[in-house]
């Protein structure tokens, strides 16, 4: 292999995430605006062919580790020949998912004969009454549904990523910690970041990891730190002191894990972004569409990734949110 994309804080990008549409079925607050969402022109987003073309040329440069992402993955038609295509290119190591779960009791079993392994479901609360209140949609039972189905299916793991809310989701820990106990689904708590549309975020809407881990420990007892098998995951890693049930805990506000991130983004219209957080991005779109040379695009990725700052400085007054909400970069 050449040389691996290192930044100029020594982090090698060996971790991809591909947005594959910014469109959703849903609304949760901390991402989209309730009504009227101004979606890209379906001629902006990348082909799967571009998108594999990019992806045989990061591979030469170490990227073995990818995720498809929205908006919602599961609405874009035919998710599953990407998957396909992105599985038969031999220096990919891993590939997940992360959906909304709406569609996925349909699509579990396609996706899986296609080669992904690892989902990530995201949802809030375990009840759906909440889950309205958050997604400004229908669809609790869907997604309950899309878990038990990818389970069955023999999904490996299957996570649950929930966002903690302070004074809108306390009262979902201990459901949630049942459901690790009682399901063998990975429940993961991700503190709000300041990445919704309506730019609403407050610091103190956060719910804090110390206030999730003190409510799961009161009701469960001790919560026993797993060793760290990938060093540059955000979530830390816990188990019941029983060994029955995990619990992970992204705590990306209050202990921020940017020191040892190995992550970049690939947005649905062609953008890299080296950060969650980056005011710039990178256009690939035009490369990928002109003549450019497997170099032209390395290039560009090198540019990106050589400007990529050292944190997200969320809890500096210098912090400005940027302009694309969650939904248009993929999470
Ligand atoms: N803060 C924290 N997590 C968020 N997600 C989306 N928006 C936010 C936010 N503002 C989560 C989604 C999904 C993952 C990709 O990111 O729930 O699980
Ligand atoms: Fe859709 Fe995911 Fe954004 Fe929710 S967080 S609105 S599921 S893209």
């Amino acid at each position: 292999m050449n040389q691996p994309l290192v930044d100029t804080f020594g982090r090698a990008h060996d971790n991809l995430r591909i947005s594959v549409t910014d469109r959703c079925n849903i609304r949760c607050f901390y991402c989209m605006p309730a009504e009227n969402v101004e979606f890209m022109p379906k001629s902006h987003l990348l082909t799967f062919e571009e998108i594999e073309r990019f992806l045989k040329v990061v591979v030469k440069r170490g990227v073995k580790k990818i995720r498809l992402t929205g908006g919602e993955p599961l609405v874009r038609r035919d998710l599953h020949k990407l998957v396909q295509q992105i599985a038969l290119i031999p220096e990919i190591e891993d590939i997940g998912l992360t959906t909304n779960g709406i569609l996925l009791a349909e699509q579990a079993e396609g996706l899986y004969q296609a080669g992904l392994r690892r989902i990530n479901v995201s949802l809030d609360a375990l009840d759906p009454v909440k889950f309205k209140e958050v997604t400004r949609r229908e669809g609790y039972e869907k997604v309950i549904e899309g878990i038990e189905a990818a389970q069955r299916v023999g999904f490996k793991p299957v996570k649950v990523n929930a966002v903690s809310i302070k004074g809108l989701t306390e009262d979902q820990i201990i459901p949630f910690g049942r459901m690790a106990r009682e399901t063998g689904v990975e429940i993961r708590f991700i503190e709000f970041m300041p990445l919704d549309a309506d730019a609403a975020w407050q610091r103190d809407k956060v719910l804090f990891a110390r206030d999730i881990i003190d409510t799961l420990e009161a009701e469960f007892g001790t919560l026993k730190p797993r060793g760290q098998l990938d060093p540059s995951a955000p979530a830390t890693d816990f188990e019941f002191a029983d060994g029955v049930g995990r619990i992970g805990i992204i705590a990306s506000v209050s202990q921020p894990f940017c020191g040892k991130c190995n992550r970049f983004r690939l947005t649905a219209d062609g953008k890299i972004r080296n950060c969650l957080f980056s005011l710039e991005e990178t256009d690939i779109k035009d490369l990928l569409r002109g003549d450019a040379t497997d170099q032209e695009i390395l290039s560009a990725v090198e540019q990106s990734i050589t400007s990529k700052k050292e944190g997200h400085e969320i809890n500096s007054a210098r912090f400005i949110q940027p302009d694309r909400p969650m939904y248009s970069i993929g999470g």
